[in-house]
């Protein structure tokens, strides 16, 4: 590959390599400490922290006033320093303050950010800065990797990504969860899911995925609910029941987690994350089994829920990993009186749809479903849950079934909620960059 965009600028990462050299590099000040007649510089680029020592008195006095966040160009020898962040120090820089700033920052920004659910809101309310906090950096690489994981895997698998659109005519997902829009006049929606599209996409490219931004009016503010999040849609056709689904779902999750331990494990113990045990193929537990063992072992009755509680995904992630051996467990055959109206009624048990759920490290992550692909049937249970098979939201949507769709099913991951788990963090919120809730639109 041809090489581009270099410059003389040396990145913190290389420093300890040019001990002797004089090298130029630039960053945002990160820390300054004045020490009776030198100064002790910490500067900040994109791969960390590099440390520099000012002595004398004309390059001190260029510093003076300036507060952490300003940008500066230092050139000056390496010297090895094994206390130094990196292993190495520059020393006697020439300073040029490309850009000074004044107002000094309202967060610590060389201190690790306080993620206790106290202070949430503060940690939202100064995201634009902390952000350029070391530790939560790597919480944005490590986001970035899993997406790069599971693009690498499904491409791996011979799926294909695609794109569909946010703005609607109908909902997909239905419920009242929904935002609505004027859109010239007319009404539309923001998309609650790539459902339909994802499903349309397998009677072309039959295996298909999505990272899209996905919307819900949800009017709660629970640690597990955004109104904005992200999710990966997948979609595979010519599948035989849910056994390939969980299948592609628990070598999925492996490869992730293998994937992200290997290139980030000194982040992610530096984030205080345990690295999740997993089977190979997750263990299964129907939905009813699950609220009776909660039951049984516990006392606290979920028996007459349609979904596993809050409170029962956390027990049977800590129940599996000791008995089980996995923090990733399938909650399996829900209640046919839940069911979307595009899930797959199971044959053997019409009480129950073919659709599972992954709990992962005490949050579901993922649901995924076999799909109703015969038309008739289709129609009918659409009608059945008072959707009209004649409305734009449903009429092209329904045009894949009627010119030949094979069976097939999918799921839907969300990727803050990944990340969230994978991190350890308590709150969805704090995996997601810029989140949106009930009481937040901004930064
Ligand atoms: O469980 P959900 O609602 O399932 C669907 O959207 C289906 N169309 C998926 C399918 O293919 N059957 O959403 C999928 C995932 C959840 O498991 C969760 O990880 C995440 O999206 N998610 C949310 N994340 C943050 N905030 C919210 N309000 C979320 N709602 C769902
Ligand atoms: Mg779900």
């Amino acid at each position: 590959m041809k090489t581009i965009l270099k410059t003389e600028r040396v990145l913190s990462s290389e420093v300890v390599q040019r001990v002797g050299e004089e090298i130029t590099v630039s960053g945002w000040l990160h820390k300054k400490r004045d020490l009776g007649g030198v100064t002790f510089l910490i500067l900040r680029d994109r791969h960390g922290l590099v440390q520099a020592l000012v002595e004398e008195p004309h390059e001190r006095e260029k510093l003076r006033g300036l507060q952490v966040g300003s940008i500066l160009t230092l050139k000056g020898v390496v010297a090895e320093d094994k206390r130094a962040v990196g292993g190495a120090e520059i020393h006697r820089p020439r300073i040029t303050v490309e850009v000074p700033v004044e107002f000094p920052s309202p967060i610590e920004i060389d201190k690790p950010i306080d993620h206790r659910p106290e202070t949430l809101d503060t940690l939202l309310e100064w995201r634009v800065l902390n952000i350029r906090n070391p530790g939560e950096m790597s919480v944005w690489r490590i986001q970035a990797s899993v997406g790069d994981a599971i693009r690498e895997f499904l491409t791996q698998h011979e799926f294909v990504e695609f794109h569909s659109p946010k703005l609607l005519a109908g909902s997909t997902e239905g419920g009242a969860e929904v935002f609505h829009l004027d859109y010239f006049g007319k009404e539309a929606t923001l998309a609650q899911s790539a459902q339909f599209y994802k499903q349309i996409m397998v009677a072309s490219l039959e295996r298909v995925f999505e990272f899209g931004s996905t919307y819900r009016a949800e009017p709660s503010t629970t640690t597990r609910h955004m109104t904005e999040f992200i999710t990966i849609d997948v979609e595979m056709g010519f599948i035989s029941g849910m056994a390939e689904l969980t299948e592609l779902m628990s070598a999925l999750i492996n490869h992730v987690c293998e994937t992200v331990w290997r290139k980030h494990e000194r982040e992610l113990q530096a984030l205080h994350a345990t690295r999740p045990v997993l089977a190979e193929k997750f263990p299964e537990i129907t939905v009813q089994d699950l609220h009776e063992l909660v039951f049984r072992e516990t006392g606290q009755d979920f028996r007459l829920e349609k979904d596993p509680a809050p409170f029962e995904e956390r027990w049977i992630c800590e129940y599996s990993a000791k008995h089980w051996g996995s923090e990733a467990v399938f909650v399996t055959e829900f209640p046919a009186s839940g069911m979307k109206f595009y899930h797959y009624r199971s044959e053997t048990n019409p009480a129950v749809a073919e659709r599972a759920d992954l709990i992962f490290c005490g949050v579901e992550i993922i649901t995924g479903s076999r799909r109703e692909h015969r038309y008739h049937k289709l129609i009918e249970q659409l009608m059945a849950a008072g959707g009209d098979p004649e409305s734009p939201g449903f009429k092209y949507y329904l045009q894949a079934f009627q010119y030949g769709m094979p069976s097939h099913g999918g799921f839907g991951l969300g990727l803050e909620r990944l990340t969230q788990r994978l991190i350890g963090f308590r709150n969805v919120k704090e995996a997601a960059l810029f989140p949106r809730d009930m009481n937040r639109l901004a930064p």
